[in-house]
């Protein structure tokens, strides 16, 4: 039997049947709570540490991105989300999660040039596209192709090279939007369209994905502005499921395209990524306000699986700030648009009535980022398979950032968490003959 005595610089462990004790370091970091130093645990008291789904466990040193989920806060590199979304660009970005500061005019050109020259596929990936069945997932294209990246760009995998990390993270970045559109194209029949270099990252993405060749294609500027804020908004959010994969894959020194790959499939999940695809199809079958009580009353009935899509998150126990811009960027697509989406004002009832239910304010369950994007996207004419591969393709520069601050890590080793074991031990093989 053990307990644990908090002091002012530490933690006292101690073992209540041997009568030992050990002092645990505590580490501060610049914002949030420290973190208990268990690293020569098990080495002094023969015990590992017992925290499946890692609630309690920070698992890495990390000066990319921030969040306080009590209090809603987000920022990367100590700006805040909101003021990035109002006053940056995906592209600027993308370099502060990368460099660590913003660029400056010149830096900023250099970097938007090179995503630029980085934004076409080898002609030969166009074969794996064309090898998927047609009604194949667009994410499951994405595993594959981002995956099949490693065979084809041999030159950035050394990941002991710091220029080829660089160049891989580049890549990786550039090509992520050609390989969604190319996804979307190839499920829809259409001819892939290549990027063209005198647009912006998200006006590119939207031609490559919405035009065909038989006509001329204009990007409309408001969409390709909402579409820049989706991306800022999910560029980023430390150590969640798949960014913890993707740091974990590249812990065994595997090479930068493989562990992106190890992302995109973490992120499919239906409570991670997918969300934002299951949100759309449960408002579509909630249909109408009157079904509203019906449903909260499913999410609160422990007996049936059934929870709010789009509600609750592991680290907010807060309005997630992400989900109040994408609130407010629905409403000037809807606007832009002339859509009238009566799904979004189902979306807002249902948050008004979720807000005011004793159930929801208990578990501090509020929208998160998913809770309205979907709505933006599917006036957007995204069909709702395409809605995590957006994700995906927004978050790929912060798993490229975070993959490159673990392997520039002097502390960094391989990730090998223990268990504790409940299984049978010590069995005596029986022959196939004597088992009843
Ligand atoms: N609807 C109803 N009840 C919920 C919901 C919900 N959406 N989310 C959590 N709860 C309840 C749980 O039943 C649990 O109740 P209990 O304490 O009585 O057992 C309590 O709140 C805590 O939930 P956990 O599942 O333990 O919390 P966890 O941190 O593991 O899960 C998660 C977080 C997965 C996001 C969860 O809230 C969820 O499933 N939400 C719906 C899916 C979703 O929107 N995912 C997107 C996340 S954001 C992103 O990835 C971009």
């Amino acid at each position: 039997m053990t307990d644990t005595n908090a002091n002012t610089k530490g933690f006292t462990l101690t073992d209540n049947s041997s009568n030992q004790s050990w002092d645990l370091p505590v580490l501060e970091g610049t914002a949030g709570p420290s973190v208990i130093d268990v690293r020569k645990l098990y080495a002094q008291t023969d015990c590992f540490t017992y925290d499946p789904g890692f609630t309690s466990t920070g698992s890495c040193e990390s000066k990319i991105t921030y969040i306080d989920g009590e209090e809603g806060i987000l920022m990367h590199r100590g700006y805040s989300i909101e003021e990035l979304a109002e006053k940056s660009d995906f592209m600027e970005v993308c370099y502060l999660l990368l460099h660590g500061e913003l660029p400056n005019v010149a830096e900023k050109k250099t970097f938007e040039n090179s995503i630029t020259y980085h934004t076409m596929l080898h002609e030969q990936m166009m074969n794996f596209f064309r090898g998927f069945r047609r009604d194949s997932h667009p994410m499951a294209i994405m595993v594959g192709v981002v995956g099949a990246m490693s065979a084809f760009y041999h030159d950035s995998t050394d990941i002991s090279d710091p220029h080829q990390r660089m160049v891989a993270s580049h890549r990786l970045i550039a090509k992520m939007p050609t390989i969604a559109a190319n996804a979307y194209k190839y499920s829809v029949g259409q001819p892939f369209v290549y990027p063209r270099n005198n647009l912006n990252y998200a006006e590119n993405f939207l031609m490559m994905t919405f035009s065909v060749p038989a006509e001329d294609y204009v990007v409309n500027p408001v969409l390709a502005r909402a579409m820049d804020r989706i991306f800022i908004l999910h560029a980023d959010h430390e150590q969640n499921a798949s960014t913890s994969t993707v740091r974990i894959a590249g812990s065994s020194g595997a090479n930068p395209f493989a562990c992106i790959a190890a992302g995109i499939a973490s992120l499919w999940g239906p409570a991670h990524g997918g969300a934002n695809e299951a949100v759309l199809k449960m408002l579509q079958e909630i249909g109408h306000k009157d079904r509203i009580p019906e449903f909260i009353q499913r999410a609160k009935d422990k007996d049936d699986p059934f929870r709010l899509m789009g509600f609750g998150h592991r680290v907010y126990k807060n309005y997630d700030p992400r989900a109040a811009v994408m609130r407010t960027s629905c409403h000037e697509v809807l606007a832009e648009l002339g859509v009238e989406d009566p799904l979004l004002e189902l979306a807002m009832e249902l948050e008004k009535v979720a807000l005011s239910d004793p159930y929801f304010a208990e578990k501090k369950l509020f929208p998160n980022v998913d809770f309205y994007s979907g709505i933006i996207l599917k006036a957007m004419n995204f069909p709702t398979s395409m809605f995590t591969v957006l994700f995906a393709l927004a978050r790929t520069v912060g798993w490229v950032a975070q993959w490159k601050e673990m392997i520039e890590d002097p502390n960094q080793k391989i990730s090998r968490p223990r268990q504790l074991y409940t299984g049978n031990t010590g069995r005596k093989y029986p022959n196939l003959s004597d088992r009843s």
